[in-house]
């Protein structure tokens, strides 16, 4: 495993696959990954005041306020593991102020990933997903089917429904364009309807890159 101390956002619309890739970032690049949506549902589950704030807000689809959102990035990240190892941000910063939030810490990534699917491909992506609970491994009944065994286990989001997709869809649309502006010297833009293996391949590349401009002597190790 490569151990560079990496700093990476990963950005794409609903459904793009930013979980899928960054299963596999983490486990070529021995990053920690920080999904936002995953700890506000995690904090949903538990019932904790942050999530009884988020789930309305998560149920519609569409942002939950910054007064949930901010502290929540600014403390994880300031955590020993993500010091030691470095950090893979998914689903933050979704808007021009949480971009703001991070930039006045002095919090800035390596590489921006931005992976790109267009509209009409994400329906689908979304209605099709399965998760499982046991691994948190993310299937899709057609594009990675999962072995039969474990179907009976299997769970949908309360959120991937085709109106609410549509509906955070739009979220992500109308925000990406200011978020983007602030990381348009470290962006990549990847190409998302290639197989998953494909895109990470790219992604690959585009970490390596990074690596041997950090640290060439780490591209050798
Ligand atoms: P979040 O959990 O981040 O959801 P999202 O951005 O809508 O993204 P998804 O998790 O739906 O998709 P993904 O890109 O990870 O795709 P996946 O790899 O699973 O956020 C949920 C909610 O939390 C938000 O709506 C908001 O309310 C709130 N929230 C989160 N962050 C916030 C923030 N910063 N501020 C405020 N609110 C925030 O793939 C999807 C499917 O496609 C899977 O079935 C997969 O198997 C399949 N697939 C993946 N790649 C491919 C491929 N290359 N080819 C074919 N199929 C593929």
């Amino acid at each position: 495993k490569t151990t560079a101390m990496l700093k990476v956002m990963i950005s794409g619309a609903p459904a793009a696959g930013k979980g899928t890739q960054c299963a596999k970032i983490i486990d070529k690049y021995n990053l920690v990954h920080i999904s936002v949506g995953d700890i506000l549902r995690d904090e949903v589950k538990n019932g904790t005041a942050a999530g009884k704030k988020a789930k309305d807000f998560m149920d519609r689809g569409v942002l939950v306020p910054d007064e949930v959102v901010v502290e929540m990035v600014k403390s994880r990240l300031a955590q020993d593991d993500v010091k030691q190892r470095g950090w893979l941000l998914d689903g933050y910063p979704r808007s021009a102020s949480q971009a703001e939030a991070i930039e006045k810490e002095g919090i800035r990534p390596d590489l921006f990933l931005l992976i790109q699917v267009p509209d009409e491909l994400l329906v689908e992506r979304v209605v099709g997903r399965r998760l499982d609970p046991m691994t948190g491994a993310i299937y899709h009944l057609k594009y990675n089917p999962p072995p039969p065994e474990i179907v009976g286990r299997l769970q949908q989001r309360s959120d991937d429904t085709e109106e609410k997709c549509r509906v955070r869809v739009d979220t992500h649309n109308a925000n990406v364009g200011a978020v983007v502006g602030y990381y348009t010297d470290v962006m990549k833009e990847i190409d998302g309807t290639k197989s998953m293996d494909a895109v990470f391949q790219d992604i690959s590349a585009a970490l390596d890159e990074v690596i041997t401009k950090k640290d060439p002597l780490e591209a050798y190790c």
